[in-house]
């Protein structure tokens, strides 16, 4: 039932001659105290046509409601404000949870269509730091989240594994490193090498075009060249895999970059076709200038492709393989006008559906206030970070419940999703700041709190199979547990929003709310007593529970029952 709607029918019946349906649902919202009423419409907009002040019209609209579907209906101030008839509210809200159980929350908006994510994404021998966390975990949750919308999400890993430092990189093992080396310690030492490829490419310019060389060479699929990409990538791809375990998360492909290498020819052809490519001192180039860009570098003066030439080609794979609805590159801010590039570069080349595909940006993570680059080897280790993160959890678990059995799973959901969560609560645009110990608390809004509260309703509902239900009467008449009743309510419409705005901190947030709503109710009333309410009152915890559990998988934390 929609009970704004609701409202606005009973609106409508006396203010039809000033409003229509539309604009009265679109006004209609939930006022700031929550005593003062669960609708509530303001009559400002009314004041002018009706002639009267608004505070004025809000008492005679209000005297001339029926009010008998509401528990009340009352003027204050400029707003009426709506009461629901709870009986009925708690009755159809908690057997709607009841009848749809899991899938309660669900959409069928995408009609099975995919909508490949292109997620995570980082760079051959380089450490995976913080900055691809952000994508990872967004780009799962935004998956999660189209999944329960009724897409079929396919989450891509487009692998930085093409590029002139594979060159550069090359060469730097070729100067200074040794197999045994890179074997002892694969992504350090890789990094290493690169690293002292810039600071000797400084004194040494002609490095540089040493690097190109052996990037070409291994684009022209040079034996010795494709061995060491192969073997640079295979080491890199198993510390990347040791993250994503952690995370427990999974790709459906991990096409990188490289996997488009015998792709670009045709964007190339295509680009000549079509009269677009235009030659800039030896490099191909397309024009911008209608979009109000910058021209697009498509191919260097030797040959040589760029990043946006392999974009340029995955887009066109994923569309024929995919046929997807739309396709959404989690990547930073930082590459927003890369990806303005490449959006009018397909418009440009007749492909209508590139107004399909959506850069979901988000902001950077700064730690002690500092970005974060992996060219000066400054980086912090995701893996690290995540292990220290499951330590603490650990010390948390081992001084508030010492006798727990599985203390060491649980450490681990708790800690690695302590880290998720906090990633995920933040609009995805804010840059923050990143404190381990904040993260991991089991007070305030952090996801060991909201875990810590699934465990609770577990535990409730663990007590509650001794007692005795008189009856199966769905009222409850208390105020804590009708905050709780509202929020799961808005549930489904939570879920669609975080949809709607490629945003997973909207089910994080919500999520947060309705633990403090359940923890205060659980402060406020006896849930376990044998009286007329005790089933209401465990299917209100059951729902509770379960939509808990339900909103930390859309944004890819576990719920352990206990902890
Ligand atoms: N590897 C890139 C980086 O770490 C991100 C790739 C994003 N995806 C894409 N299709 N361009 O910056």
């Amino acid at each position: 039932m929609d009970y704004k709607q609701l409202v606005t029918e009973s609106l409508f019946k006396v203010l039809g001659e000033h409003l229509t349906q539309e604009a009265i649902y679109s006004l209609v919202e939930v006022p700031k105290h929550t005593e003062h009423g669960d609708l509530a419409f303001p009559c400002f907009t009314l004041a002018k046509s009706l002639r009267k002040s608004p505070v004025e019209i809000a008492k005679e609209v209000a005297e001339q409601i029926d009010a008998s579907t509401f528990d009340a209906v009352l003027p204050m101030g400029p707003y009426i404000n709506f009461k629901l008839d709870r009986a009925n509210y708690t009755k159809d809200v908690l057997s709607t949870w009841m009848e749809e159980g899991e899938m309660y929350g669900s959409w069928t908006i995408g009609g099975g269509r995919n909508v490949p994510i292109d997620m995570s994404s980082p760079n051959i021998a380089k450490p995976m730091s913080m900055g691809h966390l952000r994508s990872t975990v967004i780009g799962n949750a935004l998956a999660n989240i189209f999944e329960k919308t009724g897409y079929t999400p396919v989450k891509i890993n487009h692998l930085g594994d093409w590029g002139t430092q594979f060159g550069k990189l090359i060469v730097a093992y070729k100067l200074w490193g040794t197999p045994e080396e890179v074997k002892a310690d694969p992504i350090a030492e890789l990094l290493r090498l690169y690293v002292k490829f810039h600071s000797e490419a400084e004194i040494h310019p002609e490095l540089e075009d040493e690097g190109r060389l052996w990037f070409k060479k291994l684009e022209d699929g040079d034996a010795e060249a494709e061995e060491l990409w192969d073997w640079f990538k295979n080491e890199s791809l198993r510390e990347f895999n040791r993250v994503y375990d952690l995370l427990g998360i999974s790709f459906d492909s991990y096409n990188g970059e490289a996997f488009y290498n015998d792709k670009m020819d045709e964007i190339i052809e295509q680009l000549q076709e079509k009269d677009l490519l235009k030659s800039n001192r030896g490099a191909d180039i397309v024009e911008l200038e209608k979009y109000d860009l910058n021209p697009a570098l498509i191919r260097k003066s030797d040959g040589a492709t760029l990043y946006i030439t392999r974009d340029l080609a995955a887009a066109l794979y994923r569309k024929r393989n995919y046929n997807f609805d739309q396709v959404l590159y989690v990547v930073g801010n930082e590459q927003s006008y890369h990806f303005k590039q490449l959006k009018a570069v397909l418009l440009e080349m007749g492909y209508d559906w590139s107004n399909d595909m959506h850069h979901i940006p988000f902001g950077l993570i700064t730690l002690g206030g500092k970005k974060l680059s992996t060219r000066k080897g400054k980086v912090v280790l995701l893996e690290k970070v995540l292990n220290e993160a499951i330590s603490l959890a650990q010390e948390q678990i081992e001084a508030k419940n010492p006798t727990l059995e599985n203390k060491e799973e649980v450490a681990k959901q708790v800690g690695v999703g302590a880290v998720v969560f906090h990633d995920l609560k933040n609009d995805r645009m804010n840059s923050f700041d990143f404190s381990l110990e904040e993260v991991v608390q089991f007070e305030g809004e952090t996801g060991p709190y909201v875990q810590y509260t699934h465990a609770r309703t577990q535990s409730i509902l663990k007590k509650a199979e001794d007692l005795n239900v008189s009856n199966e009467s769905l009222a409850l008449s208390d105020d804590y547990s009708w905050d709780v009743l509202k929020l799961i309510k808005n549930y489904p419409d939570t879920v669609k929003r975080a949809h709607d705005q490629y945003e997973p901190s909207v089910i994080a947030k919500y999520v947060i709310n309705l633990a403090q709503a359940f923890n205060k109710y659980y402060a406020n009333s006896k849930i376990l007593v044998e009286d007329q309410e005790l089933y209401a009152r465990l299917v209100l915890v059951k729902a509770t529970s379960s939509i808990i559990k339900d909103a930390l998988k859309l944004l890819g934390v576990e719920a352990p029952k206990e902890m």
